[in-house]
């Protein structure tokens, strides 16, 4: 089963509507020859219909960084599904670490917001990641079962074709340290097998798993090196265009 990668940058809480407008419009540039790769960006909620227009017509595909599932009310401050796509949005990211940190976002929540996602055509880049002390006590395992089951809970297969899984342990993310290819081999795989076991083979076949956590141009090349990694998540290393770029190209 080939699996087209998918390298995605998230650029959180940094760059204003003209910075981002900047970078993407560099990115653009950069990306005219990229073949074979889907290239995503998730900048701040406000910039997603400035840098829509940035990466109109190229190859470079907009998400967010998170969204509120309800479909429309009084909830000050949140932005739903339908308002992301309308703004020109193919992804959203959803159940981020941070997300999970520090906005309280449970598995329950992620779940509501993966079922918004779906049914409003975006496609849903469910993030999942143990943190050290998880790890360090040999849950690792357990955590990420229970993230992929209760995140995925309640959603039918056939809602599911658009689905990416992305792994970032919590302990790489924005800390310099990388998984080491065993640790990522071994999570990937298992996984796939899980989306097997909560599926089909071939639906686990056919998602899309990437890791996320740290990535940088120096590292890209092992990461993408391994069988059950379809792509990165890159958060630090998308902020500069050229930086992102050597990601992306990181096979030439
Ligand atoms: P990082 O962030 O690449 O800066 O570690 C990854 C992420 O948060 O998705």
């Amino acid at each position: 089963m080939s699996r087209i990668p998918l390298i995605a940058g998230n650029w959180k809480m940094y760059k204003t509507g003209p910075e981002a407008i900047e970078t993407a419009t560099q990115l653009v540039r950069l990306c005219t020859d990229v073949q074979d790769m889907d290239i995503m960006i998730a900048p701040t909620m406000l910039s997603l219909p400035l840098v829509a227009q940035s990466v109109q017509a190229s190859n470079i595909k907009l998400g967010s960084q998170n969204l509120y599932f309800e479909k429309e009310g009084a909830f000050t401050g949140e932005v739903s599904a339908a308002m992301i796509k309308a703004a020109g949005a193919q992804y959203a990211i959803i159940g981020h670490s941070e997300r999970r940190q520090f906005f309280g976002d449970t598995d329950a929540l992620v779940n509501k917001k993966i079922r918004a996602a779906l049914s409003c055509g975006l496609k849903p880049i469910l993030c999942i990641g143990e943190t050290e002390e998880q790890r360090d006590a040999g849950k690792t395992f357990l955590i990420l079962d229970k993230q992929v089951s209760d995140g995925l809970k309640g959603v039918v297969l056939d809602e599911l074709t658009d689905l990416v899984l992305a792994y970032e342990p919590v302990w790489a993310i924005g800390t310099g340290k990388t998984a080491d290819t065993l640790q990522v081999d071994e999570v990937h795989q298992y996984l796939r097998s899980l989306l097997e076991n909560l599926f089909s083979k071939t639906f686990a076949d056919s998602v899309r798993i990437l890791y996320g956590g740290s990535v940088k141009p120096a590292n890209v090349a092992d990461l993408m090196g391994i069988k059950d990694v379809d792509g990165a998540l890159v958060g630090g290393a998308s902020l500069d265009a050229d930086t992102f770029f050597n990601i992306i190209n990181y096979n030439s």
